[in-house]
């Protein structure tokens, strides 16, 4: 028989409100919220007050409350929150995606000493339902590579980018249009994407990487000489998030990418999201959707509270039978790397270098770079140079040699 949930949300924002909303005009599920924690005792509420209080005593110690869905939007108030809960015997479903990928190694274990459910579908890709597919239909497919657009607010400024319009007014537009926030780094600069890469990383492939761990490179330096190198040879720039298998090893990052009209994601735009998973033997498979927003991720959350009425807890088998697979940052990626300085660009340690262009105004290279150079670059934090991951671009140092052959082979033939 299934449970009856009493739910206790914390958080009454943009996602908190959205399941209030999607809870109540959905008559399929019988689960009530009775009680509604926030911070702000001033703020007008757009539902009946007695459902609030300010003291998550109120949900933590009500024996009623079984089910805690944590919806707030700071990392280290919601990793108290949710541990506690766990603690207490709650199952608890969140969509905070900073707090899972930094937690993880302190809450999964939580969960399990508890004998409770820790569910968050709605932190990867909103309303895309990608974690709970890794864990249930990936789990006897080879899993390859999965990478994925999982940020709706870098994917809109890119996607008004590549038709032409500077950075800066996207961001702007991005702001009225509600998509991003007053402080935009998390999105532009790639933590977020990280964030949910963390929990991609996880369910696909069964390893627990510190978010610190992977490079996150984002878009302030794609400027309209990158859209014309991209435009040129038919790519658009995409922010992919990937996590790649190569051999008993997964390299994974975030950065900006160009793909050409062959990937799955070449016309994902504005605010959608979309995940590639690939595997041994149903290949290329894409999930598409809307990744954030009230409905779409309250949604999301509204699916794994109907998961708790029959128990549903993520096994993590990947993790148990993985084959012993490990995350590297011993790879080489290929890559453009532009900027107004040519002095900027030699300092970049190419492993080979494919193209270079140079005038007065702006030069680049395009050639192969170790991946924990890139690290060193803190590309973030620089505003001299660009970069830009070229397609079919990971490769170990065994392979890229024998591929660096075989061009010269190819080169010398032809010659
Ligand atoms: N927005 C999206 O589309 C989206 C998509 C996927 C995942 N997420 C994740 O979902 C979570 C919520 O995001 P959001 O956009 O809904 O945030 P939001 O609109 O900023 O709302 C945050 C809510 O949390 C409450 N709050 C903050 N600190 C609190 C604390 N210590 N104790 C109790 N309540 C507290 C706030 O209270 P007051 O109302 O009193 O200020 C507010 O109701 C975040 O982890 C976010 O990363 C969001």
């Amino acid at each position: 028989m299934s449970k009856k949930l009493n739910i206790g949300l914390v958080g009454f924002g943009c996602v908190g409100s959205g399941l209030y909303d999607v809870l109540n005009r959905s008559n399929l599920i019988d689960a009530k919220i009775k009680r509604i924690v926030v911070q702000d005792p001033k703020k007008e509420r757009s539902i009946d007050q007695s459902y609030f209080s300010f003291d998550i005593n109120d949900i933590l110690n009500d024996p009623e409350i079984n089910v805690v869905v944590e919806l707030i939007n700071d990392s280290a108030s919601a990793f108290e929150i949710v541990s506690q809960a766990l603690k207490k015997g709650k199952d608890v479903v969140t969509a905070n995606k900073k707090m899972l990928a930094e937690y993880q190694a302190e809450l999964i274990p939580l969960a399990k000493e508890n004998k409770v459910s820790l569910l968050y579908e709605g932190a990867v890709a909103g309303s895309i339902p990608i974690i709970r597919n890794l864990e249930e239909y990936y789990n006897n497919d080879s899993l390859t590579s999965v990478e994925g657009i999982l940020n709706g607010t870098t994917n809109y400024i890119l996607t008004q980018s590549n038709s032409g319009i500077g950075y800066e007014e996207a961001l702007k537009s991005a702001q009225e249009l509600g998509f991003a926030e007053a402080d935009p780094t998390l999105d532009v600069d790639g933590f977020d994407s990280k964030y949910k890469l963390v929990l991609l990383l996880k369910h696909a492939f069964g390893i627990t990487v510190a978010p610190k761990e992977i490079l996150n490179v984002g878009i302030r330096g794609i400027s309209e000489k990158e859209v014309a190198y991209a435009g040129e040879k038919g790519y658009r720039i995409k922010l992919l998030s990937r996590a790649e298998k190569i051999g008993d090893q997964v390299v994974s990052f975030v950065a900006p990418h160009c793909i050409s009209d062959q990937h799955s994601a070449y016309n994902v735009h504005n605010e959608f999201n979309a995940v590639v998973v690939e595997a041994l033997f149903s290949d290329k498979q894409l999930f598409y959707g809307k990744g954030a927003g009230s409905h779409p991720t309250g949604s999301a959350v509204l699916s794994d509270v109907s998961a708790l009425k029959f128990d549903y807890q993520y096994e993590y088998r990947k993790a148990q039978s993985n084959g012993g697979l490990k995350y590297t940052t011993d790879a080489f990626i290929k890559v453009y790397i532009g900027s107004k300085y040519v002095n900027a660009i030699e300092e970049v340690a190419f492993y080979s270098v494919e193209e270079t262009f140079q005038s007065a105004a702006y030069s680049f290279q395009v050639g192969w770079v170790k991946l924990e150079v890139l690290f060193d670059l803190n590309l973030n934090a620089r505003k001299d140079l660009s970069l830009l991951v070229l397609p079919d671009s990971i490769q170990t140092e065994k392979g890229l040699s024998e591929l660096i052959e075989k061009n010269l082979f190819i080169y010398e033939n032809q010659n």
